[in-house]
C-alpha cells in the first residue's frame, strides 16, 4: 500500500473510532493512538525521509493535512460531550431568584395623591423643572426684592453653552399654576406633582431636592369653603377617616388670604405624642385663595373669576404616613429602606 493510501485509511479508521467514542476518555485514547508521539500518524511521518525525493513533498503535505483534520474532529467530538453534559443538569434545583424593581416610595406617594384628586375631577399636569423668573416668581406676585428670590433659596443657572439668561431650578410647583392658567380657559381644576430644588442646608428635615404636589381650581364662585372641603376629603382618604384640619393664617405672595394647614396627629389624634411633638397637630401644606394679581398676570379677570391653590411637600406626607424620621433616607438608595415599601 502506498504511503498516501495508508494515510487515507488511517483517516477513515480514526474517524470511525471517534464517531463511536462514547466519552471524553475514549476520544482521548483515539487521539493518543493516532496523533500521540508514538501514534500512527507520526509513525508514517517518520518514514518520509526514507522515501524517494519526489514522493516526500506530497506525502508530507497529506500527513499534515490529516493531522489538522483529525485534530479538528477530536475537538468537535469533545465539545459535543460538553453540551450533552446538559443531560446531567438537575432541573429540580431551585433557580436563582430574579429581583423585581418597584416604584420609589416618593413616586408612589405622588401617584397615590394624584389618583385621589383625579377621582375628584382634577386633571394631572406637569411643568418644567428649569424655569424662568416669570413663572417661578414674577407672575406669582413675588415683588422683585422678595427674599425668596435670594441666592439662599434658589439655584440659578449660569448663562453658558447657549442657555438664555435668568433661568433657575424651580423652587416650587406653583410655576405649573401660571403655565396652566396661560394655556387654559376656566374652569380649571388641576393637580401637579413634581420635583423642586432649594439651596438649603441638608438635615433630617430638609434636602436640596424634594417633591411637591400643587393643586388649584379656578372658576366662578370658587370659595374658601371649596378649598377646605377638598383638602379635608383628601386627608381623610389618604391618612385616616377621623382626621381634622386646622387652618392657620399665613402669607404667600400668590394667595390672599393664605393659610398653613395642620391635621390632627395621626398617632395620638390630638392628645399629644412624640410624632407631633406634644402639640396634637402636624403641619401638612400651604394654601389660599389665588391673589387677584396672579389672575391679572395670566389674563384672567379677577372680578369674574376666583380660585384656590394649595401646595404640599411629598416627602413630609410620606414621612407622616409611614413614620419616617429622616428625609435623607429617600435619597440614599439603601435597598433595606426602599424594599420596605
Ligand atoms: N409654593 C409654596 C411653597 O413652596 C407652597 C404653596 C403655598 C403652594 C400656598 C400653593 C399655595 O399653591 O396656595 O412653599
Amino acid at each position: 500500500m502506498s504511503v498516501l493510501s495508508q494515510i487515507e485509511s488511517l483517516l477513515a479508521k480514526a474517524g470511525a473510532e471517534l464517531q463511536s467514542a462514547a466519552s471524553a476518555d475514549e476520544v482521548e485514547q483515539v487521539k493518543v493512538r493516532y496523533l500521540g508521539r508514538k501514534g500512527e500518524l507520526p509513525g508514517i511521518l517518520k518514514g518520509v525521509k526514507d522515501l524517494p525525493v519526489e514522493e516526500r513533498k506530497p506525502v508530507g503535505a497529506a500527513a499534515n493535512k490529516a493531522r489538522v483534520m483529525l485534530d479538528g474532529q477530536v475537538k468537535a467530538k469533545l465539545e459535543s460531550f460538553d453540551s450533552s453534559s446538559d443531560a446531567d443538569f438537575d432541573y429540580t434545583l431551585p433557580g436563582s431568584p430574579l429581583t423585581v424593581g418597584r416604584p420609589h416610595l416618593l413616586v408612589r406617594t405622588m401617584a397615590d395623591i394624584a389618583e385621589i384628586f383625579s377621582r375628584k375631577g382634577f386633571l394631572v399636569a406637569n411643568g418644567p423643572e428649569i424655569e424662568s423668573d416669570r413663572y417661578n416668581f414674577g407672575a406669582l406676585n413675588f415683588p422683585p426684592d422678595h427674599p425668596a428670590r435670594d441666592m439662599q433659596d434658589t439655584f440659578y443657572l449660569r448663562e453658558a453653552n447657549g442657555l438664555p439668561e435668568g433661568l433657575l431650578l424651580r423652587t416650587h410647583t406653583s410655576n405649573v399654576q401660571v403655565r396652566q392658567f396661560e394655556s387654559r380657559t376656566p374652569p380649571v381644576k388641576i393637580i401637579a406633582p413634581g420635583k423642586v430644588f432649594r439651596h438649603e442646608a441638608v438635615s433630617s428635615r430638609a434636602y436640596c431636592v424634594f417633591h411637591q404636589v400643587e393643586g388649584f381650581q379656578v372658576g366662578t364662585d370658587i370659595t374658601l369653603g371649596d378649598l377646605k372641603g377638598v383638602l379635608l376629603a383628601f386627608c381623610q382618604e389618604y391618612f385616616a377617616e377621623n382626621i381634622e384640619l386646622r387652618f392657620r393664617p399665613s402669607f404667600f405672595p400668590f394667595t390672599e388670604p393664605s393659610a398653613e394647614v395642620d391635621m390632627s396627629c395621626l398617632l395620638c389624634a390630638g392628645k399629644g405624642c412624640s410624632i407631633c411633638k406634644y402639640d396634637g397637630w402636624l403641619e401638612i401644606l400651604g394654601c389660599g385663595m389665588i391673589d387677584p394679581n396672579v389672575m391679572s398676570a395670566v389674563g384672567y379677570d379677577p372680578e369674574v373669576l376666583s380660585g384656590y391653590a394649595f401646595g404640599m411637600g411629598v416627602e413630609r406626607i410620606a414621612m407622616l404616613k409611614h413614620r419616617i424620621t429622616d428625609i435623607r433616607l429617600f435619597y440614599e438608595n439603601d435597598l433595606r429602606f426602599l424594599r420596605q415599601f
